[in-house]
Parts: C-alpha cells; structure tokens; sequence
C-alpha cells in the first residue's frame, strides 16, 4: 500500500485553519488504498509524527503524547522521517523507528507552505506531491504576481495599485494619489496572506493610511484595490490538470457584514449556522454561471494548477471579476463537489491521482544535458 503523509500545520497564519483541513482529509482518506499518517509542522517549524495527531481533539490540548521530532530526508524519490538525533540520544530503551513516505498531501495554507516554499522541497528532491508546482504555488499565493497573470490572460479583475513598504516609506504622496484615482471605498490587502488576515476597508484617507498600516505589519508587498460595494461573492472549484478540467458547483457564501472576515469563514458554532454561511448552488443567472465557469478553468489553468483549487469571484451586479485562486482551498472545498455526486473520499482519490499525473510529466522532462563540458575546458576555464 502506498505511504501517504498528510502535512499540517506550518509557520503561517493559517496553521490552525490547516490542522481542520489535514483531519478531513485524514479522516475521508481511502485507508484500503492507502496508509495514512500525519505529519504536524509545528509553529516554531518542528515536524512531528505520531499516532496521537489523527485526532483533533490533541490540538486543543496539545497534548502529543507518543509523538516524536523528525528530520526530513529524501532517498530514492522517497521522503524518509529520521528521528531527531537529540530525541535518540536522550531515550534509552525505546527505539524511534524510522518511516518512509511514498507521497505526501499538502493540507496545508498560507505563507510557507501553499506558496511554494514546502512544495520546492519535494519537487527539488523528487518526491511527488499534491496539488500545483513550485510555480502555480507560488503565483496563487502572491496576489500582485497573480492579478499580472489573470490580467494577462485577460481575465476580468477590479482596479488596483501595488506597492513595497519601502515604496510607501520613501512616496508615500504618490502612491496615496494613485490609490485615490481608484476611488473610495477602497480595499487594503497584504499580497502574501490568506483568510482575510490583515484586510480592512477604507471610506476615506484616514482609514486608508491606518488600513496601509495594518496590512504593512503582515507584508511587504501591499494591493490597494477598488472595494466592490454590495458585493455577491461566488467560488468555484476545478478540478484536473493541464487541459482535462471540471468544474464544481458554485457556492455564495452569505451571512456576512462588510467583507468575509477569518470569523465569519471559520467560525461557525455550530452546523446550522455553517450550513446558513453558504448557498450552494449558488442563486445566479444561467449566462453568469456559464462566463464563471469559464474564468475558473481559464484561471486554473492561466497558473498551472493540478488536483484541486478554488477561485472566488466578486459580483458587481452582472460583472463578474476573478478576485482570487487558493491553490490548496481549505477543506480541499469538497462540500463544492458532494452536489456533483463526487465523494470528499473520491475527491481525494482523484487528487493523489493527478499528483501522479504531474510528477510523471515532470520525470519525463530531460534533466541532464551531456556535452562533456568539463572535458572541453582548459586550465584558464576557457572552451579548448
Ligand atoms: N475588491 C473587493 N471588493 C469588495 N470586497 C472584497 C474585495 N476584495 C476582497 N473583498 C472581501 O474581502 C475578503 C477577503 O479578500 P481576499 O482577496 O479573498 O483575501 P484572502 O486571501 O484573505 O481570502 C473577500 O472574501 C471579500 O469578502
Ligand atoms: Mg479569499
């Protein structure tokens, strides 16, 4: 059976958010298929592996008894879980064994782990993973990169200025000009978060400079953009890879005040209100599903995705603007595809097997290119 290790947790803002994402996906795994375990990335970066972190319940404790610290080594396009030096050295009697990973599921988001940074690790040393490359982690996760794509591919998206925190520090008059060209309300995002962490909206220059404010102590990179009032929100999932895409059903996400703050997304007490915070399907025109579709496998594909993503839309009456792709959604966004008859088990299948798909087509890329170079080259460096 193949050695799956689900991965959670992470230096990002969005750890906790993770840990309810890698327990669904533990939980609705194909454990004939598959065996499963858990890898927890701790905050302070530690990896963890064990059997107490199958159950969500320990994370509110963080009570990890039977637990212990690995260190990540990769052989044969294998990850392989070294038991820390240090946990060895101090146990006498009880051996940390050893575990080898044939692939590993991203349940992860946010900075460090969905943009690219975890994903170069088992790309650069060959181990398959879930969900997109290096690449298409890294576009869906810095929202300035990724509005130049859809932009380029000309897919509908609002008004906006970017800017650096040094920018702000040295023309600040220029930039808040800029910004107001757009026009009040605005809306403030660090360009390297997620759940709404950092975002805030401003209705004139007071709020603008304090909203700046907010979003410089989360990132470096800054978007100011035309805030939609009254927007309709719509996400769509697709799902594939390269040109094979389907498209989930389309959820509106209501309930909420000024903008989906990270409450209104996670917090629901209890399963009526959950299930009061999303309409799906979504209650829109024939011909407004029909251009989301579209934008969505078109946005997919403009960054390279594989497995799964959700992109989310702002509706501005009948325009439709793409407003952003998570490229690791979390819960994998598989209530999206329960109304096309698709299991959150069959989802994941489905996953593993494009991760497949995409580490075959990477192995076929030729890797070495022999002219015997060193050979050819004399004593100053200089091709003889
Ligand atoms: N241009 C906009 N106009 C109106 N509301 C917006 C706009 N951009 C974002 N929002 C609101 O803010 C929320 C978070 O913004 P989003 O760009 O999705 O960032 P995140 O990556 O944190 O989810 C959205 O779900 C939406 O409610
Ligand atoms: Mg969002």
């Amino acid at each position: 059976m193949k050695n799956i290790a689900i991965i959670i947790g992470g230096k990002s803002v969005e750890h906790e958010v993770s840990i309810i994402t890698g327990m669904q996906v533990f939980d609705n795994i194909d454990k004939d298929i598959y065996e499963p375990k858990i890898i927890y990335i701790q905050k302070d970066g530690k990896w963890l592996v064990g059997n107490s972190l199958e159950d969500i319940n320990n994370y509110k404790t963080k009570d990890f008894k039977d637990t212990y610290e690995v260190l990540p080594g990769f052989r044969d396009s294998k990850l392989i879980l070294y038991p820390h030096p240090e946990i060895q050295r101090g146990f006498f009697g009880k051996k940390y064994p050893t575990q080898e990973v044939d692939m590993v599921f991203l349940a992860l988001h946010g900075t460090n782990v969905e943009d690219g940074a975890l994903q170069g690790l088992f790309q650069m040393n060959d181990v398959p993973f879930t969900f997109g490359s290096v690449v298409s982690s890294a576009v869906g996760m810095d929202k300035v990169i990724m509005k130049k794509v859809f932009e380029s591919n000309k897919l509908p998206i609002v008004d906006y200025i970017w800017f650096y925190r040094s920018s702000f520090e040295e023309e600040k008059d220029k930039i808040i000009k800029e910004a107001e060209n757009i026009g009040y309300p605005l809306i403030v995002k660090p360009a390297n978060l997620g759940s709404s962490v950092g975002i805030s909206k401003a209705n004139n220059l007071d709020e603008l400079l304090f909203a700046v404010e907010v979003a410089m102590s989360y990132d470096r990179k800054i978007i100011v953009e035309k805030c939609i009032e009254n927007v309709r929100e719509i996400n769509c999932a697709v799902m594939g890879y390269e040109n094979k895409l389907e498209t989930s059903l389309c959820e509106e996400p209501v309930g909420w005040k000024e903008f989906l703050t990270y409450e209104d997304k996670y917090m629901g007490n209890n399963k009526a209100s959950t299930e009061s915070k999303r309409r799906i399907p979504a209650n829109i025109d024939e011909e407004i599903e029909r251009k989301i579709i579209k934008y969505a496998k078109e946005s997919f594909k403009s960054i390279d995705c594989c497995g799964n993503a959700r992109i989310d839309f702002l509706l501005d009456g009948n325009n439709i603007f793409v407003n952003e792709i998570n490229t690791i959604p979390g819960s994998i966004a598989f209530y999206l595809w329960e109304g096309k008859e698709i299991s959150f088990k069959e989802l994941i299948n489905k996953i593993i097997e494009l991760a497949e798909i995409q580490y075959k087509q990477r192995k076929n890329n030729i890797i070495s290119y022999d002219i015997d170079l060193l050979n050819r080259i004399g004593d100053q460096g200089k091709v003889k």
